[in-house]
Order: structure tokens, then sequence, then C-alpha cells
């Protein structure tokens, strides 16, 4: 893959229905009349679990790839009352994977819950989507290197397969919420998620390392002069066709 392909990725979220096919057909059509998109992009889109397998098989030869937002922190089957392995996940024909999401992390998942995510997942050869990313108390404590820092060194190891792994840098401060880092900070934190990646997998190849937060149709239009920033998590945009192809548009205007 080409080292300027971004990648632009819908996030869901608790948001889909079987009948909601007709956003990715249309994303879908988009993406194959633009005679630019191989040489230049990647879409993925992580539906709920419930519409992973009709998802997957659609669009299996497709411009859309399909990835799952979550997965357990056990492989293959246990008495684990709806829960859903990286296992389940693959044979359901995803080929990503969101881990460490800031809602799961809200919601429970640890850097050791996290870990085994991220062991199993590769194991089951996903793709891994790792998000990492400081909340407000700790942006304004200065703390944003520091828990970036741990977020990364703490779950991801030098003996896991890197080039299976892309983190996506979403503020948790800014999901949802309209507000955007400011582009020289982005700049530096972008730069300084690389440093550490390379560090942890002793690799001199650019690490994947996305934005997310609050990107749009409008905000997106920030972001085409950072080239060190390798694509983009989208959650609440990525609902509506019309808004995710106009970030594909903005983004390359
Ligand atoms: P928004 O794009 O709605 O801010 O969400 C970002 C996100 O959490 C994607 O995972």
């Amino acid at each position: 893959m080409a080292n300027n392909m971004r990648y632009f990725i819908g996030n869901w979220k608790m948001f889909g229905v079987p009948k909601s096919i007709n956003i990715l057909n249309k994303i879908n059509t988009f993406v194959k009349l633009d005679k630019n998109h191989n040489k230049r992009y990647k879409v993925i889109i992580t539906p709920p679990y419930t519409l992973l397998e009709s998802y997957s098989n659609i669009f299996k030869n497709k411009r859309i790839s399909i990835g799952a937002q979550n997965c357990y922190h056990k492989d293959n089957f246990g008495s684990n009352t709806g829960a859903i392995s990286p296992y389940m996940v693959k044979n359901l024909g995803a080929k990503y994977i969101i881990i460490g999401h800031s809602d799961n992390r809200a919601e429970g998942d640890n850097d050791i819950i996290l870990k085994d995510k991220v062991i199993f997942a590769l194991k089951n050869k996903l793709k891994i989507i790792f998000c990492i990313g400081e909340n407000k108390r700790q942006k304004l404590n200065k703390l944003t290197f520091t828990t970036l820092r741990k977020q990364l060194t703490k779950v991801l190891e030098r003996k896991f397969e890197e080039n299976n792994i892309i983190v996506a840098y979403e503020p948790i401060w800014s999901i949802g919420t309209g507000k955007i880092p400011q582009q020289s900070e982005l700049q530096k934190t972008t730069k300084f998620i690389k440093k550490i990646l390379k560090n942890i997998f002793k690799t001199k190849k650019s690490p994947k390392v996305l934005y997310g937060g609050s990107v749009d149709s409008s905000s997106i239009k920030q972001f085409t002069e950072l080239n060190d920033i390798d694509g983009f998590l989208i959650g609440g945009a990525s609902k509506s066709s019309k808004n995710f192809i106009d970030i594909i548009k903005n983004y390359y205007r």
C-alpha cells in the first residue's frame, strides 16, 4: 500500500438495521466511480455485530471493507452471555476490528483486557484499529503525552505484527463535540504517537496513525495539510452517505 494511502473509516456505533445497507451502497458506488480511489484511499465501515455477516457477504469483492467495533477478551467459544469472540467475528467475514474505543474503555476495558483482545484479534488475522486518546481533564493538566504513552506501551508489544495494527488517536473531548485539536497540536501529537510506535515495534517503517473526533465534511478541510495523519475514524458523519462522501471529496479538493 502506498505511503500516502489514506483510511476513511466509518464507525457506526449503535446505529444500523438491515435496510441501512442503502447508505453503504451509495458510498460503494461513489468509490467505484472515483478513478483515483485505488491509489489514494481505503474505505472501511464498522456496523454493529448484528449486520457483520450480511454486510461482509454483500461487500466481499466490492470497494468497502467491513469491520467489527469490538470483541470479547476471550477467544473461541465460552460461557459468557452476550459476548462475541474474535473467532466469531472473523467467521462472520469481518476483516477489521476496533479495539480500545473510549466508549468501551469507559465501560471497563482496561489495559489487561485490551491486550487480550489485541492478541486474540491478531490470532484470528483481523486487522486492528487501536483507539487511544486523552480526556479533557488530562488535556488541561498537560497529561496528553503521558496518557497516550501509557495507553500504547501497556497494550502493544514488539512481538505483535505491526502491519496489522493501525492506531486511531481520538481525544475524548473531541468526540461528538465539534471541537478539534489545533493543527500544530495535532501535528505534534501524531508525531509523538509514531515515535512511540516505532520504539515499541523497533521498526523504521512509519506506523499508520489516524485521527478521530468531530470529523465531518467541513472540519475535514483542516486536515488536508497534515501529512502525518494517515486517515480518519468518523462517527456521526458516517451514518449518512452524503456526509461520508463529502468528507472524501473535500479532503481531495
Ligand atoms: P464523532 O465523529 O461523532 O465525533 O465520533 C468519533 C468516534 O468516536 C469514532 O470512533
